[in-house]
């Protein structure tokens, strides 16, 4: 969703913004501008489209000044176009405006600013904020940015990230954060600062963030920032040192993020188990959780919330939890949980996973869990984020930075996260024989060499692809630990291929989707070696006999299957509990080549936002 960047320094601000808002492109969006402030005059360059629109259009009138903001605008309030994209300016040109989020008053606001004789110039609700501040500006005593903002902030109803530039305060921005619209952070460097929605658009310049909180204004300089609460008082928020590395964040040798990142995996993994598995004691380490052994006894069920890909990855946890901790998950969308009446209380954890901390709904799902004062969990990727600063404890997930909007290594990296702490929780709660926690503890430290085998088919998907990617309607099926993972492959390719996909459990086919399957519908069959593999076995003969196209993902050395499917994708044997980590990998692999044959924007797909900061 939108994206903001703000530079206060004595650089060239147009470059640090518009690299910013590149870094941020992955949100996605379909409009984009800056303002910089030029000694006195504020200058705008706006465009629909890609950023390099916005960048031909700089370069056609260029801006110059060392202090600026930038916005990337994915539309809620008024269509794609230049006069609705940000910056926002007022009446009188001396503020302008980038926000994220809803004005959910903004029709209100609108008719009492119109009557005051404001003339808008776009239909957004954005452009309220901007009125609204040179109005209490010019009713103020005397000039202060940071109050006018704070007054136009106190009329807003809804979730908001705003940053303010005014030519009457040289040398100062100014941020509010309310509710979840998304982040803001503000970087601290060398004689220079900086605000950003999301980490990557300023990594290369610092690592020193201090993240704003709900209800929280700051007023920055080059050299300095307050923060306060939009009631006035004084806030001292510590500044966090980010270990994501800039390289991180660019594309190197692949042609997209996306592929990239299914290559990170095998780092990833290993990232996210370092540091969290005593190899020499085979025991698991999670002091952030901040879970005592008596805390632990005394859970009665976890409740998980999430959103897309980090729902399926909840689910999968599901099986490690239930069966290592003894303790019952429920499975939950963050975006159904608050509109029934969950039954949680104070011997309920609930457990949000979200690789951006952002996902509004994830976010409002917590809430809800804290209200009612379950014990609140979050698995993280991006450190500092909301759902990591609101938990009474958390698991980061140490992916680095994903940028493709096709989650990928995040959901890898969750799952793995997930049987870390359902081998914790079996630790503090004695659910488990302590040989069997060894045996699983051990089965997790070989897993990023089984990630590592695994990356070496994508030749063979890729192969395959060049027939495949034809095909309007795709079946997902699995069974058991591997399910999700259907429904992972199915979201994976409708996502970025635009192809109708659907996972289902094995089983269930015979109740409905049979009556789809012919020659024109592959089915790919998650048929691993587990306890369930006669089954896929007889679910495959079932798809063959209407004449489906099967594609089995099998375990290396199953001669049997080659005989029952059209195509064989092998995986390397990998203890049932952990298959799904591996399992996935071909699936990601195979939307990747599929949208690509397609000539499909991998990293950034229509419609589709890297974290969804609205309801
Ligand atoms: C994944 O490929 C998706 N783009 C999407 O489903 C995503 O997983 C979902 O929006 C949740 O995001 P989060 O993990 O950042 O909360």
């Amino acid at each position: 969703m939108c994206g903001i960047v703000g530079y206060v320094g004595s650089r060239d601000a147009a470059s640090i913004i518009l690299d910013g808002l590149q870094r941020l492109e992955y949100r996605g969006y379909d409009s984009a501008g800056i303002a910089l402030l030029d000694q006195d005059q504020i200058q705008i360059r706006r465009d629909v489209g890609k950023l390099s629109n916005l960048r031909r259009c700089v370069e056609d009138r260029p801006v110059y000044g060392s202090m600026g903001i930038g916005h990337t605008r994915w539309a809620t309030h008024g269509v794609p176009a230049e006069h609705n994209a940000h910056p926002h300016i007022s009446m009188d040109g001396d503020y302008v405006v980038v926000h994220n989020g809803i004005v959910e008053n903004y029709l209100e606001l609108r008719d009492e600013l119109s009557a005051e004789g404001i003339v808008f110039k776009s239909e957004t609700d954005t452009e309220v904020i901007v009125h609204l501040i040179e109005l209490y500006a010019q009713n103020g005593a005397a000039h202060n940015l940071t109050e006018s903002t704070r007054k136009a902030a106190l009329r807003l109803r809804g979730a908001h990230a705003i940053v303010v530039l005014s030519k009457r305060s040289p040398g100062k921005l100014v941020a509010v954060r309310i509710g979840n619209a998304g982040g803001v952070a503000l970087g601290l460097g060398e004689n220079e600062n900086y605000i950003a929605s999301d980490i990557p658009a300023i990594l290369e310049h610092t690592r020193r963030l201090v993240f704003l909180e709900n209800r929280h204004i700051a007023t920055i300089t080059a050299t300095d920032y307050e923060i306060q609460t939009l009631d006035g008082d004084p806030v001292a928020l510590e500044a966090h040192d980010i270990a994501w590395d800039p390289v991180s964040a660019v594309k190197g040798e692949h042609k997209h993020f996306m592929q990239k990142e299914i290559f990170d995996q095998a780092r990833s993994v290993t990232d996210t188990i370092a540091g969290r598995l005593d190899f020499e004691h085979q025991r698991i380490q999670l002091p952030e959780l901040n879970l005592s052994e008596e805390q632990a006894r005394r859970l009665n069920r976890l409740v998980t919330v999430a959103c897309g890909t980090s729902y399926y990855s909840g689910l999968v946890g599901k099986f490690y939890i239930e069966h290592m901790a003894k303790l019952h998950v429920e499975v939950d969308y963050g975006s159904e949980y608050r509109y029934r009446d969950p039954i949680i209380d104070s011997s309920s954890a609930v457990l949000a996973i979200t690789q951006s901390g952002e996902t509004v709904d994830t976010l409002a799902a917590m809430e809800e869990a804290r209200d009612k004062e379950a014990v609140l969990w979050s698995i993280v990727n991006a450190v500092g984020s909301q759902a990591m600063r609101v938990a009474d404890g958390y698991i980061t997930m140490n992916a680095g930075p994903e940028i493709g909007v096709a989650s990928t290594k995040a959901f890898t990296s969750s799952i793995v996260d997930q049987y870390l702490l359902a081998l914790y929780l079996a630790q503090l709660r004695g659910t488990l024989p302590i040989e069997t926690q060894q045996q699983y503890a051990l089965d997790l430290a070989h897993l990023p060499d089984l990630v590592s085998r695994t990356l070496e088919c994508d030749d063979m998907v890729a192969e395959l692809t060049s027939e495949l990617h034809q095909y309007r309607d795709f079946l997902f099926l699995g069974r058991g630990i591997n399910y999700p993972i259907a429904l992972e492959g199915a979201l994976k390719l409708k996502e970025i291929s635009y192809i109708h996909a659907e996972g289902y459990p094995a089983g269930e086919m015979k109740h409905g989707p049979i009556a789809l399957i012919d020659e024109n519908m592959p089915v790919l069959a998650i048929a691993l070696k587990d306890d369930l593999y006669d089954k896929m076995i007889s679910q495959i003969e079932q798809a063959k006999a209407r004449g489906g196209i099967v594609i089995a993902l099998a375990t290396e050395g199953d001669r049997l299957i080659a005989s029952k499917a059209d195509h064989v994708l092998y995986v390397p044997e990998t203890p049932p509990l952990l298959s799904p980590v591996v399992a996935v990998i071909p699936l990601q692999m195979l939307a990747y080549h599929i949208a690509v044959k397609r000539g499909a924007d991998v990293d950034q797909p229509r419609n589709l936002a890297k974290s969804v900061t609205v309801e």
